[in-house]
C-alpha cells in the first residue's frame, strides 16, 4: 500500500464550503461528498449513492426540520443524511446506515480526515498557526493526479510553497 494510512489529510478550509452545496473530492482512492450544513456542520459520505450508483455530489441538499442537511441523490432523490441513513418512499421509518460516513476531524476552519484509518500522525499544529494568520481568499486549482510518495510528501509538506518557489528543498 503506497498510502500513508494513519496520516491526516487536510481535505478544505471551511471558506470552500458553501452552505449546502455539496463537493466531491477523492481521497486514498475513494470519492466522497462534501457538504456543510446552514448550522455549519460538515459532513462526508461515499460518493455512490446505494440504489443505482449515481455521484450524489451532483446532487442537492435538502434542509431538515432541525435545521441539519441532507444530501439528495440526483437519480431518485433519496435524501441520506450525515449518518447515511435514508427514508425509503413508502416508509416512515429511518433505515440503517447505507453509506458509511468519513469521519472529519474539524480544527477551527481546517477539514481533516484520516480517511478511515486509526490515526497514527497527529494532526500538524503549523497548520493552524498558519490559518490564523492569514485570511483564506480561494483555491488555486482544483486537480488531483497520480503521484509517487517522495513527490506528494515534498509538496505537501514545502512550506516553501507558500512563497511560490519551487526550489530544492535541502
Ligand atoms: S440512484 Fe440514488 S436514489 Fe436511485
Amino acid at each position: 500500500m503506497e498510502h500513508l494510512q494513519g496520516s491526516p489529510w487536510l481535505l478544505a478550509h471551511r471558506a470552500m464550503l458553501k452552505p449546502n452545496q455539496p463537493q466531491k473530492f477523492a481521497l486514498l482512492g475513494q470519492d466522497y461528498v462534501l457538504w456543510q450544513d446552514p448550522q455549519g456542520t460538515i459532513a462526508a459520505l461515499p460518493n455512490a449513492c446505494p440504489h443505482m450508483g449515481a455521484m450524489l455530489s451532483e446532487g442537492w441538499c435538502v434542509t431538515q426540520p432541525e435545521g441539519s442537511s441532507a444530501i439528495a441523490c440526483p437519480f431518485h432523490a433519496l435524501e441520506f443524511d450525515r449518518q447515511g441513513r435514508t427514508i425509503l418512499p413508502g416508509s416512515s421509518k429511518q433505515t440503517k446506515a447505507l453509506l458509511p460516513p468519513l469521519e472529519l476531524v474539524i480544527q477551527g476552519d481546517l477539514i481533516w480526515t484520516y480517511g478511515g484509518y486509526e490515526p497514527k500522525v497527529p494532526i500538524p499544529e503549523l497548520m493552524n498557526a498558519i490559518a490564523a494568520e492569514y485570511e483564506f481568499i480561494g483555491v488555486t486549482g482544483e486537480r488531483s493526479m497520480p503521484t509517487d510518495i517522495l513527490s506528494l510528501l515534498l509538496n505537501m509538506h514545502d512550506y516553501n510553497h507558500q512563497n511560490g518557489t519551487h526550489r530544492e528543498l535541502f
